[in-house]
């Protein structure tokens, strides 16, 4: 069996995550489990994302075991010839080595033997916390097997932590590698996104009866095509009204002449996310109430985009988007002045929520909403409250995270107007949402996700082509 590819950035992250440790600490990292999906039938396996960061490894009923000195211990599913005809090659312990890197490897058969032993004398077990069912309590089995040999000179470890805190520090921070990766996935996504675009203008213009998963199957369709193991989230096709329900999921409903489709899908590739909403004409051509929620999302994002820089805090692209999207709503006369006040109070009072109710991005990467804290980790103990103004509750804040490099988010901005009364009538029922995925550089942001146009005019021609 061949060395995986890149297998020295998995040893790196290894190694780096190893200093982290402590004197005397270990780590244990399992992948994900195997789920069922009916009788004798599993769910599509993915692995543990902590898991393939750290190894690269794709296989099921495999751990990572890394000591604070370095040392790398894999357990893996032994070769087992009549199983490797019907579930696929094994890589097996004896090749693990030299095909990941890691020091030594087991038969995962021999994890409960093996573990206890590893334990033995150490200090700290690290582990992830409250993310596989039922660890912790494994972990205390080993322990009690420790704990057992302590009369004979034993020492059992009398720390536990969790490692999500070292590695989602690490995840947060992308490396070349991942990047290279994420923005393979985004062009991806993009042509994917342009595609169902087309279809959906295509077949309208053909008078021909277009459903939501008419559109699901033109992504999925260049997601494989393209050799992305499968859609990084389910994916979003939501026709007309559906677009203001926010987890709406690709359906039945039809697609019809002069109502907008809002898209939110995104492939996985090898492992990486990539998250895109587009909202765009079903015929390929907007109304003018369409037109005008449209270009104030996207100059919302605008916004957004220009406030995605390194020294400025993740809160702030939210902020200016808000801002944006608030002045628009009194200028389309969404919130009316006489009951709402000027700009800040509807800042202040958040007014604006009745139709803007997300925030406007999150963390991506191996997971969609990706790991990584929030709060910026040097002014943790910088404790502030205060009282929302929608619900009353006392809400405690710590300084948002300061962007770095490397960090990649998403920015998406929505509008989502439910018909009611006071609401101009002739934005009922539209939803947008734009959403793009943006790579911290050293001065600014990449949006890594154009390849799918996204200004009105942009969209309008892609269609009409
Ligand atoms: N597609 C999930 C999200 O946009 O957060
Ligand atoms: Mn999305
Ligand atoms: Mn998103």
């Amino acid at each position: 069996m061949s060395a995986i590819p890149h297998q020295a950035i998995y040893a790196d992250r290894r190694a780096r995550l190893a200093t982290q440790l402590g004197a005397g600490g270990i780590a244990i990292i399992p992948t994900a489990p195997e789920r069922t999906r009916n009788r004798d039938s599993e769910y599509l396996f993915r692995f543990d994302s902590y898991f393939y960061y750290l190894t690269g490894f794709t296989e099921p009923r495999a751990w990572l075991v890394i000591t604070a000195e370095g040392h790398t211990t894999l357990f893996c599913q032994p070769k087992d010839l009549e199983r490797e005809i019907w579930d696929g090659i094994r890589l097996g312990p004896q090749a693990a080595p030299d095909a990941l890197g890691v020091d030594e490897a087991f038969s995962v058969d021999e994890l409960d033997a093996r573990l206890p032993k590893l334990l033995e004398n150490r200090h700290t077990v690290w582990y992830p916390f409250a993310v596989h069912a039922g660890l912790e309590t494994r972990v205390d089995g080993w322990l009690q097997k420790v704990r057992a040999r302590v009369r004979f000179g034993a020492l059992c470890p009398d720390a536990q932590r969790d490692l999500c805190g070292p590695l989602d520090e690490m995840r947060l921070i992308k490396d070349a590698h991942e990047i290279g990766v994420m923005k393979r996935a985004a062009q991806i996504s993009a042509q994917a996104h342009v595609r169902a675009m087309r279809r959906s203008a295509a077949t309208l213009r053909a008078g021909q009866d277009l459903r939501e998963y008419h559109l699901d199957a033109e992504l999925l369709h260049e997601f494989r095509q393209h050799g992305s193991q499968y859609p990084a989230y389910g994916s979003i096709v939501a026709a007309g009204a559906n677009a203001c329900v926010l987890h709406y999921r690709a359906d039945a409903a039809p697609v019809r002449d002069g109502e907008l489709v809002l898209i939110d899908a995104g492939c996985e590739l090898d492992g990486y996310a990539s998250d895109i909403t587009r909202t765009f004409p079903a015929n390929g051509r907007f109304t003018g109430p369409q037109r005008d929620l449209y270009d104030l999302v996207l100059a919302s994002q605008d916004a957004a985009v220009a406030a995605t820089k390194p020294g400025n805090r993740f809160v702030d692209p939210h902020d200016a988007t808000v801002k944006v999207l608030a002045q628009g709503m009194l200028d389309l006369g969404l919130l009316n002045k006489n009951d709402v006040g000027h700009l800040d109070d509807v800042i202040a009072q958040r007014h604006y929520f009745r139709f803007y109710m997300h925030r406007t991005g999150h963390w991506l990467g191996l997971d969609v909403h990706d790991v990584g804290s929030y709060v910026e980790p040097s002014e943790l103990g910088q404790l502030s409250e205060r009282k929302d103004p929608l619900s009353g509750e006392t809400i405690k804040d710590r300084p948002s995270r300061i962007l770095r490099p490397g960090m990649v988010l998403t920015i998406e901005p929505g509008l989502y107007v439910s018909p009611a009364p006071g609401v101009p009538e002739h934005f009922w029922n539209i939803g947008i949402r734009i959403e793009d995925d943006a790579v911290v550089t050293e001065d600014g942001c990449e949006l890594i996700t154009r390849g799918v146009p996204v200004k009105a005019d942009d969209i309008e021609a892609v269609m009409g082509e």
